[in-house]
């Protein structure tokens, strides 16, 4: 196992009816900025919980901030910070509206003139402006971590940020939100899911067994709640397993003293640049196509996976090693969700180069555990995956 250093500093709430316990976590007398989506709150009951709870509250309010958060838009809400003299800002919301409050607790005390410089220029976040969240959407474990992904549709650009000052305060997670989520978010969110694991987990051995064993209970606990949540919102057991796994999964802690992928997170980020393609969905996309051109670098790993996760008994490590690709592909359908490029869009003839050429430029030059993967890689990876 590798050394490492772990620190998480949100809290988490929990639970049945935790949005009420929101306003002790957030002093009496901060100027709020209640940040969210498309208002789908507005139809579950979530924004009422919120503004009750924050009755003694001063609170100002930001709506419109859609999938896959974008700059133009933040750059609006950026305005109300300065204006309002906001000093907590509260996201309610998904991965979106958490990602595009991150944005806005580092670009709220940004010193330089442009803000999308934190991403181009990879500047991390050591502080930023304090806030909390309301997460209305398992998936992307933005809720506990310190990393956020923002779109700018001028550039065709998706780009990520972080640093250790952009941790959520606080995280209320109330698995009853779940009961209102239409399919394709819940389907989305479990391949979300089950990817963040796969990407610190499918590496090479280092020789830290529970990590492994953290991992493979997500997964496994991930393939036992789907059928169940993809048939019922309401099931409040699956709900909630379903919410803690997508938390678990991205949250540091089955990342320390491993090595970590993330090339399939790097290659699906342009697929949602260039096509708009649901973030999960452009992971779906990539995986078996770069597991496939990674496959000796990672059968140990896979046959491993496929072992202990799918119970597969037959075969030697190659075999093994294919049938966790396989099942990993049948997953994904099994939840809905197409793995070609070509399934979501006629126009992908080029796409290849164009990313390759992104990554190149960007000096992207290695991605992957052992940053093998070349541009040239990616541009192969992305036509299997046409
Ligand atoms: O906008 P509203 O009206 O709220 O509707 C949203 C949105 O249309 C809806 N929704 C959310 N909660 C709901 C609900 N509808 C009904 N009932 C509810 N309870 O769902 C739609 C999708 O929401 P979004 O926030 O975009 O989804 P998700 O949570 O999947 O977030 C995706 C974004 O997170 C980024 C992705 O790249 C993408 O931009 N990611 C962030 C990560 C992180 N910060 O760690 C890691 C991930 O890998 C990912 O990259
Ligand atoms: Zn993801």
């Amino acid at each position: 196992m590798r050394n490492f250093e772990f620190q998480n500093p949100t809290k988490l709430i929990f639970g049945k009816d935790t949005t009420a316990s929101l306003a002790k976590e957030i002093d009496n007398d901060a100027n709020v900025l209640m940040l969210y989506g498309g208002g789908s709150i507005k139809k579950n009951g979530v924004y009422e919980q919120v503004k009750e709870a924050l009755a003694g509250h001063k609170v100002v309010e930001f709506g419109g901030i859609e999938a896959n958060p974008e700059y133009a838009t933040l750059m609006k809400a950026l305005k109300v910070i300065k204006e309002e003299k906001i000093d907590f800002l509260l996201a309610v919301g998904g991965g979106s509206v958490i990602d595009g409050t991150k944005f806005l607790s580092s670009a709220a005390l940004y010193e330089g003139d442009e803000p999308w410089d934190i991403l181009t220029k990879h500047i991390r976040t050591f502080e930023g402006m304090p806030f909390g969240t309301v997460l209305t959407l398992p998936a992307t474990g933005s809720e506990m971590n310190s990393g956020a992904v923002i779109t700018r549709a001028e550039t065709q650009e998706k780009l990520p940020m972080g640093g250790p000052g952009l941790f959520p305060k606080f995280s209320v997670l109330d698995p009853q939100v779940v009961r209102s989520i239409p399919s394709r978010q819940i389907q989305n969110g479990l391949a979300d899911a089950f990817t963040h694991v796969l990407e610190q987990y499918l590496t090479y051995h280092v020789g830290a067994f529970l990590q492994d064993r953290f991992a493979e209970g997500i997964l496994q606990t991930l393939i036992e709640v789907a059928p169940r949540i993809m048939k019922d919102t309401e099931d409040y057991e699956a709900a909630s397993n379903f919410m803690w796994c997508c938390t678990m999964a991205l949250n540091g802690l089955i990342q320390k003293g491993v090595p970590s992928d993330w090339g399939v997170h790097m290659i699906g980020h342009e697929f949602t640049a260039m096509f708009g393609i649901d973030h999960a969905r452009t992971l779906a996309i990539t995986l078996p196509s770069y597991y496939e051109y990674k496959f000796e670098a990672k059968k140990e790993k896979l046959a491993q996976y496929a072992e202990r996760v799918w119970g597969v008994t037959e075969g030697d490590t190659e075999a093994k090693a294919k049938a966790g690709i396989k099942k990993t592909k049948d997953f994904f359908h099994d939840l809905g969700i197409e793995t070609k490029l070509s399934n979501y869009t006629s126009d992908y003839e080029g796409t290849a180069e164009t990313i390759a050429k992104r990554f190149a430029e960007r000096g992207w030059l290695g991605l992957g555990e052992r940053q093998d993967v070349k541009p040239d890689d990616v541009e192969k990876i992305v036509k299997m995956a046409y």
